[in-house]
């Protein structure tokens, strides 16, 4: 079975993160581009802040990283944790959207308020905005 390992960071965006306009297009280019790089996983944007989960082989993991770090629609990137995985979390999901509904907005909130931001938590919830939609 090939490796594969998760990521989850944060970052701080520097465009709005509640135009729908923002969010399709990241989503439709780390679509395109995941399918083709074996990469699966979920993105929320709340409060100013972007949350993603990587998951898929780690060259191609490192590769993203390397984009996200010279986009300039986001900065201050932060990984809370990097783990090996023995499945994806998101199969099936080049890149699904994790939409923060009105319920879950206050518990993001206060994981995102902790030091450090538990990256199991963070998987979680964005596991159940991934299934509420
Ligand atoms: C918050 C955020 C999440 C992103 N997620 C991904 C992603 O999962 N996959 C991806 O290929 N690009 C993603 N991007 C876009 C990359 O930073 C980069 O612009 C893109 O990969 C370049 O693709 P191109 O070489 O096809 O132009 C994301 C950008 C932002 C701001």
């Amino acid at each position: 079975m090939p490796v594969l390992e998760q990521i989850v960071y944060g970052s701080v965006a520097t465009g709005r993160t509640d135009s729908l306009l923002n969010a399709a297009t990241i989503l439709a280019e780390s679509q395109r581009n995941n399918g083709r790089d074996g990469l699966t996983g979920a993105l929320a944007a709340h409060e100013g802040h972007y949350i993603q989960v990587l998951e898929g082989p780690p060259g191609a993991l490192d590769g993203l990283l390397r984009r996200l770090a010279l986009d300039p629609r986001h900065r201050d990137i932060e990984i809370y944790g990097r783990t090996p995985i023995a499945a994806r979390r998101f199969d099936g999901w080049s890149m699904a959207n994790a939409r923060i509904t009105p319920a879950l907005a206050p518990v993001l909130s206060r994981v995102m308020a902790e030091t450090p931001r538990s990256p199991e938590r963070l998987v979680a919830l964005l596991t159940e905005a991934v299934a509420a939609d």
